[in-house]
C-alpha cells in the first residue's frame, strides 16, 4: 500500500495567513500541520508516500521533509498546478501509484485515538486484498458542513451527500481515504463538477454504484480535526497541546512512529533528536 498527502490547495479560508504559506506548513500547536497526516500514514503502516501541493510550496515541503530516508520512508513529490479538486491526484500521480492500492489523505486532518494504529491496519490490509473504496464515519452532532455517509450494519455504505442541508446519517466523512487498484481507471471517468473540480465524492459515488464502497465507524472517544479554518485551527492547536501536556507523550511525533514501526534504529532516532535543542529533543531521546 502506497499513500499520497494532499498538500495544496489555496486555503482561501485561512487568507491572509495563507496568501504566502502554505496552509499544511502552518503549526498546529508546536508542529507542521503536515506532521499529523503523515504519522497517520506511518501508523497505517504506510512508507512510500507522496506529497502533493502547489508549485510554490512544494520546495517548502521538500526543505522541510526531504526525502524520508532519515525517516526510514520514501518521500517524494508532486506539482498540482492548480487546485482542480482532490480526485486530480488520481491522473497526477497515476505514475507513483502504478495500478497499486493506495491510500489518501488530506493535508489538513488530524487523526487521534486508542486503537488508530489497529483501525488503519485492518483497512490497509482490506483495501490491498478486496475490491473496493474504504472510508471512514466519524459521528458528529452536526456533520452538515461536511460529507456524510450512511450505512448498513455491516459496514456497506447506502450512500454519500456532500454537505447536506438534512444529513441522513451523524456521520461525517474523514479526510481519509484507502482504495484497490482500480481507482485510477475510474477517477479518469470524472467530470468537472459546477464548481469546476473533480470531487473525491463522486468517485466514491462510482464505487457505491458498484457496491463497493465500505466504511468503518470510528469509536466513541476519536478525534478527528481539520485545520481549514482560523478557529479549527486555533482549536486544534489547544487540543495538541492539552492533550500532550496531560498524558506527556506526542501527537504526530513521526519521529517516535517510525522508532516504533521499527524503520529507524536507535542511533537514527539520537541523530534527529540532536537536532533539536528543546523539549522536542528530549522527548525524542526520552523514547530511547
Ligand atoms: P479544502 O480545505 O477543501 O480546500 P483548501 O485547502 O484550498 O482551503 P479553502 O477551502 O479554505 O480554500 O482542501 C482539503 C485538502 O485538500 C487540503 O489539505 C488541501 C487539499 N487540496 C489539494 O491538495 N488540491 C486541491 O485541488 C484541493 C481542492 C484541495
Amino acid at each position: 500500500m502506497k499513500g499520497i498527502i494532499l498538500a495544496g490547495g489555496t486555503g482561501s479560508r485561512l487568507h491572509p495567513a495563507t496568501l504566502a504559506t502554505s496552509k499544511q506548513l502552518l503549526p498546529v500547536f508546536d508542529k507542521p500541520m503536515v506532521y499529523y497526516p503523515l504519522s497517520t500514514l506511518l501508523l497505517a503502516g504506510i512508507r512510500d508516500i507522496l506529497l502533493v501541493s502547489t508549485p510554490v510550496d512544494l520546495p517548502r515541503f521538500q526543505a522541510l521533509l526531504g526525502t524520508g530516508e532519515d525517516l526510514g520512508i520514501s518521500l517524494s513529490y508532486q506539482e498540482q498546478k492548480e487546485p482542480k479538486g482532490i480526485a486530480e491526484v488520481f491522473t497526477l500521480a497515476e505514475k507513483f501509484i502504478d495500478n497499486s492500492p493506495i491510500a489518501l489523505i488530506l493535508g489538513d486532518n488530524l487523526l487521534y485515538g486508542d486503537g488508530l494504529h489497529s483501525i488503519l491496519g485492518q483497512v490497509s490490509s482490506l483495501a490491498s486484498e478486496k475490491e473496493g473504496a474504504f472510508i471512514f464515519g466519524y459521528r458528529m452532532q452536526d456533520p452538515s458542513r461536511y460529507g456524510v455517509v450512511d450505512l448498513t450494519k455491516d459496514g456497506l455504505v447506502i450512500a454519500v451527500e456532500e454537505k447536506p442541508i438534512k444529513p441522513l446519517s451523524p456521520y461525517a466523512i474523514p479526510g481519509i481515504y484507502f482504495y484497490d487498484a482500480h481507482a485510477t481507471s475510474y477517477a479518469k471517468m470524472l467530470q468537472p463538477s459546477k464548481r469546476g473540480e473533480l470531487e473525491i465524492t463522486d468517485l466514491h459515488q462510482m464505487y457505491l454504484q458498484k457496491k463497493k464502497l465500505f466504511c468503518q465507524v470510528l469509536p466513541k472517544g476519536f478525534a478527528w480535526l481539520d485545520a481549514g479554518t482560523p478557529s479549527a485551527l486555533l482549536e486544534a492547536s489547544f487540543f495538541v497541546k492539552t492533550m500532550q501536556e496531560r498524558q506527556g507523550l506526542q501527537i504526530g511525533c513521526i519521529e517516535e512512529i517510525a522508532y516504533e514501526k521499527g524503520y529507524i534504529t536507535v542511533d537514527a532516532l539520537k541523530d534527529r533528536a540532536r537536532k533539536y535543542n528543546n523539549s522536542y529533543g528530549k522527548y525524542l531521546f526520552s523514547l530511547v
